[in-house]
């Protein structure tokens, strides 16, 4: 049950997966390398020091193997939920692979699998997270447009009184595209890729202005948000949906699904909103629940903006007080499946894990952030620009029970499909090289779903 293309393989030169396996993922260990000796240096614990110390002995191992192309070994049993289904995968498909010439996407995460495992046969170690400083530090670098959102949206969402029903579900659909994009171009300050950014570059990916919306509608290359809009309009007619977010990265990109999120609440679009995280730290920046926690919290109680006006922290309070009770009240769950941090794609959810699978069959609408998870829909494979969203997920469109499914994607490597025709790639080949991992295009693309 397998897609007709070849998967992308850390030794084809033409694909963005030879630069990741060979440059950038050994840049992204070095740097978790040297995180830990920051926190290594400020330890006055003998027993801990010691610890820590191995724990980057197993991270060098861990660069040995990466940087001289060794076989991917199967993951030491530290008791975690996932090691099981890990060296099944690893016994049944990857037997004698090295990094590069398994599948790409396998290869990276088992990376990130790896490093965490320097750590979770730790004894006091188990849950630090390398990328945890860079995280925060780039929220906190992100004011302008954290606050261009909070002083706009922490006043309730309400609609004039005087309005027809059609004014007011015109209104509505309007602050629906608009924090869809918002939602969507979010994704393109993911840390993975922009590791030194300045404050200036972060300031221009996330400029949230209304005109500036308009303009990059045009880079929406498969473009279903007029049926997304229609799939969640339509939500209303059952007093609101449940919706689910497969989160992408914390920090900025996840302040803007919670606003997000916020508008599909109040508006009664949707009852419940329920987030899936990371249960390890994964790909650099995606959100574990501790960013999760730390989001909340630092805009409650945080000091990270210096420069801030008082109207502007109230605003952050104040969202961040809605954001929280929803929590309280079960309108937004947070949970954190096993299956995320696999190397399996989500062509493999259904028979992988069904208990997951059996769960988001209960969604209304599944949004899927980001580039990974589009990697994982896809299978990350060479698929014609053309092919169609579903027939490019598989059984997450033709299994019994599979959800609707959207995928919010700022295009960050190879695979792109669901655009109108194969031309409009081959264009971009020939004009823009390096148009497929910019971040400046996207996709945002529907799949109807089966009902079971
Ligand atoms: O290393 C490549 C990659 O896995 C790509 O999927 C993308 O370039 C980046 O890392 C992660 O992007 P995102 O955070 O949007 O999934
Ligand atoms: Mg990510």
């Amino acid at each position: 049950n397998n897609p007709p293309w070849p998967a992308y393989r850390g030794y084809h030169e033409y694909s963005f997966a030879h630069a990741t396996m060979g440059v950038r993922l050994p840049t992204i260990l070095g740097k978790a390398i040297d995180d830990t000796v920051r926190t290594l240096n400020e330890q006055s614990d003998e027993e801990k020091i010691i610890d820590l110390v191995k724990c980057i002995e197993r991270m060098d191992e861990l660069m040995t193997d990466l940087s001289g192309n060794a076989k991917l070994r199967p993951i030491i049993d530290d008791n975690e939920a996932d090691v099981a289904l890990w060296n099944k995968e690893i016994a049944k498909y990857f037997q004698g692979k090295d990094f590069m010439n398994a599948p790409w996407l396998f290869a990276e995460a088992y990376k990130y699998r790896r490093l965490h495992e320097a750590f979770s046969v730790s004894k006091f170690w188990q849950d630090y997270d390398v990328f945890y400083r860079q995280k925060c530090d780039t929220f906190s670098r992100s004011s302008d447009a954290v606050f261009e959102l909070s002083m706009r949206f922490a006043e309730p969402f309400t609609l004039a009184a005087n309005l027809s029903d059609g004014e007011r579900l015109e209104a509505e659909r309007l602050m629906f595209l608009e924090l869809t994009q918002v939602c969507l171009w979010g994704n393109s300050t993911d840390l993975s890729l922009l590791i030194n950014m300045t404050e200036e570059q972060i300031k221009a990916l996330q400029s949230t202005g209304g005109d500036h919306l308009a303009a990059t509608e045009k880079n929406i290359l498969g473009n279903h948000l007029p049926q997304l809009w229609e799939t969640v309009r339509d939500l209303r007619a059952k007093t609101g949906g449940r919706i689910d977010f497969v989160l992408d990265n914390a920090g900025f990109e996840l302040y803007c699904d919670c606003v997000y999120a916020d508008f599909l609440i109040q508006s009664g679009l949707a009852k419940q909103v329920r987030f899936h995280g990371k249960r390890i730290p994964w790909f650099v920046s995606d959100v574990t629940r501790k960013d999760w926690n730390w989001l909340l919290n630092t805009m409650l109680y945080g000091q990270l903006f210096s420069n801030a006006s008082e109207q502007e922290r109230e605003s952050l309070r104040r969202l961040g007080e809605r954001w929280k009770k929803y929590e309280r009240e079960g309108k937004w769950v947070y949970e954190q499946h096993p299956f995320w941090c696999t190397g399996y794609t989500f062509w493999e959810l259904h028979a992988e894990a069904p208990d997951l699978f059996l769960h988001l069959s209960r969604s209304d609408l599944v949004i899927f952030k980001g580039d990974l998870n589009h990697r994982k829909l896809t299978y990350d494979c060479a698929a014609p620009a053309s092919t169609p969203f579903d027939v490019a997920i598989g059984p997450m469109a033709s299994a019994a029970g599979a959800p609707k499914v959207c995928s919010l994607r700022t295009i960050k490597s190879d695979v792109v499909v669901g655009l109108e025709s194969d031309e409009i790639a081959e264009k971009l080949d020939k004009e823009e090289p390096g148009w497929k991992i910019s971040g400046k295009y996207a996709v945002v693309l529907l799949s109807e779903g089966r009902p079971g």
